[in-house]
């Protein structure tokens, strides 16, 4: 027996017990005489000691000779300790060792150990073995495996059946590139890895499977952000005779279920917004609406604005940030060069103050009298001791240039508070998003999505205005999950690759067993996927998925650890049928 108890749960109702522990020495103080070792493993910290008096000579050489990190095992009796500290479980007690046998060695870690560690990120990636002993990351992982095992007990109960499909497949356009696998067996063919297990979940409503789950890996080989991995989770659903309706419920129902089961918090409203509400209210599709500093279109007084950096733009549109007239001339400066770095390329940013007196200054004056900056005041809702900043650009750059403006307003005042949660769902997505680069429509989720009923036949006329039956969950500001009505039938399904600019040709050879399936009765279904790495950062009081990832990759979607991607021999080129490098 390696041990008869943990390192976290001896306290003093153990009191002359005679236990055997094992663990790694998180730490040791040598006085000489005495010598204590912190010992660590999953469940805690357990303090050793070893003395003159009351341990053999050898024991304690032993114990002065352990390194950091060195697994042990101890036998001895537990004692009463003489400094009790009061703020760790194991506090009131220490093990008076009378037998310690190393089991192995260990060299001295690149980074301490601790909750607070001198390691960096990417020394912590390279060694993550080492980091997942630390509690942050041991906990987020625990942490993970709560909240999928609450997914899972709640979908059974709710009659969901998990079903696993394949990794190896055939590309699913869902925005992003693919990553590829050659096919040894098929010279020059290649699988895909799936970006979601779309078109198989649409497969199993033909199958009748009626309400399917997966927490499932997926697979996009896109940029990396905070909340973005080429590897991530899904809590992947479909379900058959349903309505948009239908999911909306089941998954608030879930999400509740698990605010409640994680979190302790009882979220009583979902509420809903248009996607062109959310738009127009927030610049963005994902809207944090833990506070507010919704967006104020502004109009001039009248005629034209007479101010010509406000007349070029297509949307003048400002945001009241309450309470902030008193921001000094550096502060505002401050903000104005947040705006104006690469990453947001905002041209500059009007003030406003609402002075405490009741009087208005702005960075315009030059521009406006007393009674314009009043009647934007008025149009942006302010009052007095209130700052607002304005920008003007074409909509969608000030729109999103403004949203990030808001978001960091709001961390920079402490309004995104973790421990508050607002989940919002928002309804009716565009189909189809210009893109720029191939001078296209694409889906702005994926092909298989419906469009609203009775707004097909805009898609000849007006393709930008048709709206789909898609919806998204939002909390806190980040996209959790997403979903939609599916088209369940060929001639539908036909139309949408044929608007998206598929030949009927490349359609079949790319989705021909989709629209096989669709002709051998397919119930009218739909469904989402939450993305798991993501709801549980979110839960967690975070927003970086990293940590709650057990190997995660880097920013260049590497594997420091393990150094992938990596270049592979010649003969296994060879096997694949690429091509051989001389
Ligand atoms: P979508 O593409 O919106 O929908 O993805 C669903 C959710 O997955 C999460 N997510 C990611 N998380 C981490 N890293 C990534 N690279 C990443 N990409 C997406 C997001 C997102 O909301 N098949 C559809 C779902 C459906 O229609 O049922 C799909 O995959 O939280």
């Amino acid at each position: 027996m390696y041990r008869s108890h943990n390192c976290g749960e001896l306290n003093a109702s153990h009191i002359n017990t005679k236990v055997t522990l094992a663990g790694w020495v998180q730490k040791s103080r040598d006085k000489g005489f005495i010598v204590w070792v912190d010992l660590r493993d999953r469940y805690g910290i357990t303090q050793l000691v070893f003395d003159e008096e009351r341990s053999s000579k050898t024991l304690l050489q032993q114990a002065q000779n352990l390194g950091r990190e060195f697994v042990i095992q101890v036998k001895g009796t537990v004692i009463e300790r003489a400094s009790k500290n009061p703020n760790m479980p194991t506090g009131a007690i220490e093990l008076l060792v009378s037998e310690l046998t190393i089991l192995n060695e260990a060299l001295l870690p690149p980074f301490t150990i601790e909750d607070k560690t001198d390691g960096g990120e990417e020394l912590r990636m390279k060694y993550r073995y080492l980091d997942i002993r630390r509690n942050p990351v041991k906990n987020s992982l625990i942490f993970r495996h709560k909240v999928a095992q609450a997914v899972r007990n709640y979908l059974s109960k709710e009659g969901f059946i998990e079903v696993e499909t394949p990794y190896l497949i055939k590309s699913t356009p869902e925005g992003a590139r693919d990553f590829v696998v050659p096919s040894r067996m098929n010279a020059g063919q290649f699988y895909a890895l799936p970006q979601s297990p779309q078109t198989f979940k649409q497969l199993l409503m033909v199958g009748g499977m009626d309400k399917y789950f997966q927490i499932v890996k997926c697979f996009r080989d896109e940029d990396l952000r905070a909340d973005r991995q080429p590897e991530f989770t899904q809590i992947d659903c479909e379900m058959a005779f349903i309505e948009q309706e239908d999911i909306l419920n089941a998954f608030e129902g879930l999400t509740r279920h698990l605010l409640k089961e994680v979190n302790g918090v009882e979220v009583e409203k979902f509420p809903r917004m248009l996607y062109d509400d959310a738009m127009r209210l927030y610049g963005n599709d994902k809207p944090d609406i833990r506070f507010g500093m919704e967006f104020c279109p502004l109009t001039p007084k009248e005629g034209n604005f007479g101010f010509p950096v406000f007349d070029d733009a297509q949307l003048v549109v400002g945001i009241t940030v309450e309470g902030c007239a008193h921001y000094t001339r550096k502060q505002i400066d401050a903000l104005i060069d947040w705006v104006k770095r690469p990453q947001i390329g905002a041209n500059g940013l009007v003030w406003i103050k609402y002075n405490e007196d009741g009087s208005l200054t702005s960075s315009v004056n030059k521009f406006f009298d007393e009674a314009a900056l009043k009647h934007f005041s008025e149009e942006m809702k302010a009052k007095a001791g209130d700052l607002m900043l304005i920008m003007a650009e074409s909509t969608n750059k000030v729109r999103s240039q403004l949203s990030a403006l808001r978001m960091e307003l709001a961390e920079q005042l402490g309004l995104r508070k973790p421990n508050e949660f607002a989940p919002l769902w928002v309804l009716d997505f565009p189909l189809l998003e210009w893109d720029e680069d191939t001078k296209r429509y694409h889906a702005m989720h994926h092909p298989f999505t419906s469009p609203k009923p009775g707004q097909l036949e805009l898609l000849k006329t007006n393709p930008g205005a048709v709206k789909a039956n898609a919806y998204d969950l939002v909390l806190n500001g980040n996209e959790i999950g997403g979903g939609s009505i599916r088209i369940h039938d060929k001639e539908t399904q036909a139309l949408m690759f044929d608007y998206l600019g598929f030949t009927p040709e490349q359609a079949k050879a790319q989705f021909g067993f989709l629209m096989d399936a669709f002709q051998y009765g397919a119930p009218p279904h739909g469904g989402l996927a939450f993305g798991l790495d993501r709801l549980v950062a979110i839960l967690g009081g975070q927003e970086t998925i990293r940590d709650f990832i057990a190997f995660p990759k880097n920013n260049s979607g590497r594997d420091v650890m393990i150094d992938a991607p990596a270049a592979i021999d010649n003969l296994q080129l060879q096997e694949l049928h690429l091509k051989v490098e001389l």
